[in-house]
């Protein structure tokens, strides 16, 4: 129709999710697509990667000199994408039913923040550089086997109005994920989000490795809280933290989790941070292609999503307000949900105190 009504022409267009619901229907749509307008007049929105933190990931990445040589499997143990959620359907029955958290936030939103986590330096901070290295970590991600995933659904949710009494959507969602490359082969990526979870947090955690040997005495406290993190966080007033062991104070040898942090809020210029859209639409209308995604680096996402798709584990129940379907995700995803900076990190099996 846009076609028929003369629109096409020095025109843009900027696609909200879903782009599909499998690899045949986004082939399909981008099918659908290129036969009326050209791959450079398509924005497809992706809003995490819109947010300032979310850029930042590659600032801090490829700006300094501190964190890149230690940026992989030899360093770096895990990585966790964590973003549970509070809020629940809302009005958005129709869809999220058609949906589920896999295709509403993982396909879309972690997956994306991971290519940014696992990206090779990109030539250039351009466009086409950019989607090159986002797509060759999706070329380099080994397919999704269904044995790694965990799927929830919060209790209650089959009784909202205009969901399917028998519904099997799921509103949770833990996988590990492999990217088989040089810099990351061994090294397990774990996602988790779900809906009606005990906080709302948007956090990206690198777990390092930990010394091979210890001279601390027993009971000294190393090791005891987990390894170092580096950790991110994606709310608007960004944060970052860098745990670390130290002396606590006093006699002996005893030693304590640390943290340094960085908090957007202390520099004065959270006032200048735009909101995710507000930037994606103000780049789209300069055509500047940076943060949105590709039609191959979609299909790609769909790809290695399809036997998870064909065969889903069952979705197991969980109370809302808790973290996710008992203990049974950790076999997936065995590390804590990491949260608020100012608390070190949380047992996910207690719910809120
Ligand atoms: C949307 C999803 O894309 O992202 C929602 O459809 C989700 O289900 C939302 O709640 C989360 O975005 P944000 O920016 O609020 O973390």
């Amino acid at each position: 129709m846009l076609n028929e009504a003369g629109l096409v022409e020095r025109s843009r267009i900027i696609m909200e999710k879903p782009f599909g619901t499998d690899l045949a229907s986004a082939v399909t749509l981008n099918g659908k697509l290129h036969q009326v307008f050209s791959e450079e007049q398509i924005f497809r929105i992706d809003h995490f990667l819109g947010k300032e933190p979310a850029q930042n990931i590659l600032a801090f990445r490829f700006a300094n000199g501190l964190f890149e040589p230690i940026w992989n499997r030899n360093f770096i143990d895990h990585v966790q994408i964590d973003v549970p959620e509070t809020l629940g359907l809302g009005t958005r029955a129709g869809f999220y039913e058609q949906t589920g958290a896999f295709r509403d936030m993982v396909v879309t939103h972690l997956f994306q923040i991971l290519a940014f986590m696992a990206m090779e330096p990109p030539t250039a901070l351009e466009p086409r550089p950019i989607s090159e290295e986002k797509n060759k970590v999706f070329r380099s991600m080994l397919a999704i086997d269904p044995i790694n995933v965990v799927r929830g659904q919060y209790a209650g949710y089959r009784s909202e109005t205009g969901v399917d009494p028998e519904s099997d959507t799921e509103t949770f969602i833990a996988l590990k994920c492999a990217i088989d490359n040089w810099r990351w082969a061994g090294v397990p990526f774990y996602l988790r989000t779900g809906k009606r979870l005990a906080e709302g947090q948007r956090i990206i955690s690198i777990a390092f490795r930990e010394p091979p040997k210890s001279m601390f005495p027993v009971g000294s406290g190393v090791g005891a809280q987990g390894p170092d993190h580096l950790t991110f966080d994606l709310a608007d007033a960004s944060k970052m933290s860098l745990s670390f062991y130290g002396k606590r104070p006093g006699p002996g040898m005893r030693l304590d989790k640390l943290s340094l942090q960085f908090a957007m809020h202390d520099t004065g210029l959270i006032g200048d941070v735009l909101e995710a859209y507000e930037r994606l639409i103000l780049d789209a209308m300069r055509g500047d292609h940076t943060l949105f995604t590709t039609a191959e680096g979609i299909e790609r996402l769909w790809e290695v999503s399809a036997e998870l798709l064909e065969s889903p584990p069952p979705v197991r129940f969980y109370e809302p307000g808790s973290w996710g379907p008992k203990a049974i995700h950790q076999l997936v995803a065995p590390h804590a949900w990491r949260l608020p900076f100012e608390r070190a990190w949380r047992d996910p099996n207690k719910t809120k105190s």
